[in-house]
C-alpha cells in the first residue's frame, strides 16, 4: 500500500504490475509499455514524425517516460524499463501420478497458486482495425491473429507471449481483463476454487482459447472486468519466420460457460476465423520490449 494506492505485484517478482488507485468511478487510467533504453530515442522520433501529440503524466504517475493517447483516447506511456516478458515459452506441467498413488491433494493441504506474472492485457476498442495501425506504427507491435474486426491479437518483436496486448470491439475504450500466468491447468483450478471460496464465483471456465492455445479460467473482479488465470499460451520466439494466412486450425474447448466473456473471447464461429500469421521479426528499427504496467483507477 501507498498512501491510497494498492500496488501489485507477484510471487518472488520485482516488478510493479500495476497500481489500484482510489477514484469515484471504475477507469482504466493507462497502460505503460517499457522499451529499451537504447530505442527511447526512436521511438520520440516516431512519435514526432507521426504528430503524435505529447502529454503530461497523471497525477502521481510523473515519469521520465512519453505521454500519448490511442485513437480511442486511452493513455498510454512508453518508457525505458528492463524486459520482463518471457524470453522463451514459460514453463507448463502436466503431471499424472503413477498406478497405487493419489495425484490429487487433500482439499486441506492444496497449494495456494500465485500467478507468475502479467502476461496480457485486452482493452476495448471502438475500432479494432484502427487501433492494430496505430500499434504497430507506433509501438512496432505485431499482429499474431485476429477474428474479422471483433478482436485482434497483437505480440512484441523480442520473442513474446502470442498476445501482450488484445483488442476488442466495444463502444469505446475499457478494460476487458488482465491475464496471469501460471504453471500448469492445476493452478488454475486452485486459483479459480481459492476465488470462489473467498466470494468471487462469478467467471468463465475453464476453457481452453484457439487464438493463443492458453488453458484459462476468468474471474469477475468487483468492478466487472477480469482476471485471467492463464497457462501454456503459444509462444512468438524471435526469429520465427511462420505464415499462417488462411490456414483454419482444429478446435478444442474444454468448456464454455454462459458469461458475456464468452462473446468477446469465445471462439470465432466457423468460417469466421480469419488467418492472422506470425509474423517474423525482420530488421526494422521497430523497437518494443514487452512490459506491461498496467495502472487502474478502480472504485
Ligand atoms: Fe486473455
Amino acid at each position: 500500500m501507498r498512501g491510497n494506492r494498492l500496488d501489485v505485484h507477484t510471487h518472488g517478482h520485482n516488478h510493479r504490475w500495476g497500481t489500484i488507485v482510489e477514484g469515484s468511478r471504475k477507469r482504466l487510467s493507462h497502460l505503460s509499455f517499457g522499451v529499451f533504453e537504447d530505442d527511447f530515442p526512436r521511438f520520440k522520433e516516431r512519435l514526432n514524425n507521426l504528430r503524435v501529440p505529447l502529454l503530461e503524466a497523471p497525477p502521481g504517475f510523473e515519469s521520465n517516460g512519453l505521454w500519448f493517447h490511442s485513437p480511442d483516447g486511452l493513455l498510454m506511456e512508453l518508457r525505458v524499463a528492463d524486459k520482463t516478458s518471457p524470453n522463451e515459452k514459460s514453463s507448463f506441467m502436466m503431471a499424472s501420478a503413477p498406478a497405487g498413488t493419489q495425484s490429487s491433494p487433500n482439499r486441506s493441504q492444496a497449494p495456494r497458486t500465485n500467478p507468475r506474472r502479467l502476461a496480457h492485457v485486452l482493452v476495448f476498442t471502438a475500432d479494432v482495425a484502427a487501433s492494430i495501425a496505430f500499434y504497430e506504427r507506433v509501438l512496432g507491435l505485431r499482429l499474431s491473429d485476429r477474428s474479422n474486426d471483433g478482436i485482434a491479437f497483437m505480440h512484441g518483436i523480442h520473442g513474446s507471449d502470442h498476445h501482450l496486448l488484445a483488442l476488442a470491439k466495444a463502444q469505446g475504450p475499457g478494460l476487458h481483463h488482465l491475464s496471469w500466468d501460471v504453471g500448469s491447468i492445476n493452478d488454475i483450478g486452485l486459483g479459480a476454487m481459492h476465488m470462489a471460496d473467498k466470494g468471487y464465483a462469478a467467471g468463465w471456465g475453464l476453457g481452453r482459447h484457439v487464438l493463443g492455445s492458453n488453458y484459462f479460467h476468468y474471474v469477475r473482479d468487483p468492478w466487472g472486468s477480469y482476471s485471467e488465470y492463464s497457462a501454456d499460451i503459444d509462444y512468438i520466439p524471435v526469429k520465427l519466420r511462420l505464415a499462417r494466412s488462411g490456414q483454419s486450425r482444429t478446435r478444442f474447448i474444454l468448456s464454455v460457460g454462459t458469461d458475456t466473456t464468452q462473446r468477446l473471447c469465445g471462439e470465432p464461429r466457423d468460417g469466421e476465423l480469419v488467418g492472422g500469421s506470425f509474423h517474423d521479426s525482420r530488421n526494422e528499427s521497430t523497437i518494443i520490449s514487452t512490459i506491461l504496467n498496467t495502472s487502474l483507477n478502480c472504485l
